[in-house]
């Protein structure tokens, strides 16, 4: 099999070229990737075939697509403070990028996974009893999960009106290796490793549903090898927590006080709480996730950044210096 990756030298993409090599060395990989501020040539394995390119080119798309079995698509830009300072990027990958992968899976007749976010169903309240599930309405907040909507949306139509073979998954929030500073379990590992306060949103009270990164990409091999075609699979390990609590853990794992950390300005348009019902994943494709302790993937994750400043340390004080000007 011959499988292109989009956005493989991102965090998840990276992750899963990673997990193919090891649970199948038979697969032949190419990486197509841009090599933004976000993708790092560091994060792919050697030996891996790696394109650099605009997943919006539509002359480079269509050669990679000719020459592969199976697309799973994975680039974006997909950080939710970056595309309130800044929307064209995310319309331009996020859109226009899938449109233009759709066009070329069309026309080789490829098989297509698109990984996408929970983000796309919006938010819930607290204490809401419901979680996401395939049925739930779309209902984007940002610039950012609106346009993975939109992304979302190409997909399903191209399956209906083209007979594309493609699948999607909605995947809830990641963590694990890898993951650009920006995003906010890094971000605070690496602010207290440099001596720097955690910095919490608002309150802290929003929850997200944690998954670790090779739960995630674990699912889409699921869904690659036994998924429906046409359909919509959401993907999440039952792992709510609130922000100060993953604040605070991270705290006591680092060996500080629980109260040495800072709130700073809220998120525009913040989302309070994702929450993933995955019963279709569970049941229909039998899949489920291996990192149980969310405590212990932290501390694992915590192990992994202090083992690999070379990687993130190029990236620590452009991401502050942009923090700073945002005010967060
Ligand atoms: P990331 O920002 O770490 O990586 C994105 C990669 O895409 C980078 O390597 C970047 O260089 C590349 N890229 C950006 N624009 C491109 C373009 N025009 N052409 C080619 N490559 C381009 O993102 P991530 O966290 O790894 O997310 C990967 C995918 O998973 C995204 O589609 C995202 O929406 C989705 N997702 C992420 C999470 C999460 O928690 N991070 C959760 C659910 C779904
Ligand atoms: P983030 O990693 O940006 O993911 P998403 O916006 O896709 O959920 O943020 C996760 C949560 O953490 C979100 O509620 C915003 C919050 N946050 C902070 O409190 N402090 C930070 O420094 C960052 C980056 C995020």
């Amino acid at each position: 099999m011959r499988i292109l990756v989009t956005g493989g030298a991102g965090f998840i993409g990276a992750n899963f070229v990673r997990l193919t090599r090891e649970v199948r060395p038979e697969v032949q990989v190419t990486v197509l990737d841009l090599l933004t501020y976000a993708g790092n040539v560091d994060s792919i394995p050697e030996g891996v075939e790696l394109v650099t390119g605009d997943v919006a080119d539509a002359g480079v798309v269509d050669a990679l697509v000719r020459d592969a079995d199976v697309v799973v698509h994975f680039a974006a830009e997909s950080h939710n403070d970056n595309s309130l300072d800044d929307p064209w990027p995310f319309v331009h990958t996020n859109i226009v990028g899938t449109f233009q992968l759709l066009e070329a899976c069309r026309r080789h007749g490829t098989r297509l996974h698109h990984v996408s976010t929970d983000e796309v169903y919006g938010d819930l309240e607290l204490d809401d009893p419901a979680k996401f599930t395939p049925d739930t309405p779309y209902n984007p907040s940002s610039p950012y999960s609106s346009t993975k909507a939109g992304s979302d949306l190409l997909v399903r139509a191209w399956v209906r009106s083209f007979g594309l073979e493609a699948t999607i998954s909605n995947c809830s929030n990641n963590y694990g290796p890898f993951q650009h500073v920006e995003k906010f379990i890094p971000r605070q590992i690496t602010n207290l490793i440099d001596g720097v306060r955690p910095k919490l949103y608002g309150a802290g009270l929003n929850v997200r549903d944690w998954i670790h990164v090779d739960d995630h990409n674990r699912a889409v091999w699921t869904i690659l090898e036994h998924g429906r075609v046409g359909e919509t699979y959401l993907i999440g390990a039952d792992g709510e927590v609130d922000n100060k609590t993953v604040v605070q853990t991270l705290l006591e794992l680092m060996g500080h006080a629980a109260d040495d950390f800072e709130h700073v300005a809220d998120r525009p348009g913040h989302d309070m709480r994702y929450a993933i019902d995955a019963t279709k994943l569970r049941e229909e494709l039998g899949w489920q996730p291996q990192y149980g302790d969310f405590r212990a993937g932290l501390a694992a994750t915590i192990d992994w950044y202090r083992a690999n400043e070379d990687w993130w340390r190029p990236l620590k004080d452009a991401t502050e210096a942009k923090y700073a000007r945002l005010g967060r």
